[in-house]
């Protein structure tokens, strides 16, 4: 088994919210990220393939490929957007690294078209980092 990966990058802004708890809750969990008007960040996303590569090209799956699809399918719905206000996937979902990262899997495993998603790594700041690998 080969693992193979394509990284990309996207800015967003997003705001950590609880609607079903008061303001104070919300604050005393969510601290700065609670801010009203949201804050944004410069977020990496890796993508991981697990496959055999084909005999005839060696590839597990051709990188431009992966690229396009995680471009069309995840980067363009979040690139530049205000992640609770913009994107449908977290009008009730908390648009945290965790859940992105799930969002982003839920989206690309149906697309990938040769080998298998493995995992998604999501890094939010150059110190937190997520890795989902399904269920
Ligand atoms: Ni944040």
């Amino acid at each position: 088994m080969v693992y193979v990966t394509r990284r990309e990058t996207f800015s967003a802004s997003h705001r950590l919210y609880n609607p079903a708890w008061t303001d104070a809750q919300n604050e005393a969990v969510f601290d700065k990220c609670n801010s009203i008007h949201g804050h944004g960040h410069n977020y990496v996303i890796e993508v991981t393939v697990a496959g055999e590569p084909d005999p005839q090209t060696g590839y597990v799956l051709d990188l431009k490929l992966l690229k396009q699809i995680i471009k069309r399918e995840f980067v363009d719905k979040v690139d530049h957007k205000h992640l609770n206000l913009d994107v449908e996937w977290f009008r009730s979902t908390i648009p945290t690294a965790e859940n992105i990262a799930r969002i982003a899997w839920d989206v690309l495993r149906p697309k990938i078209p040769s080998g298998t998603l493995y995992q998604i790594r999501l890094h939010e700041t150059e110190n937190n980092v997520v890795e989902y690998r399904g269920a």
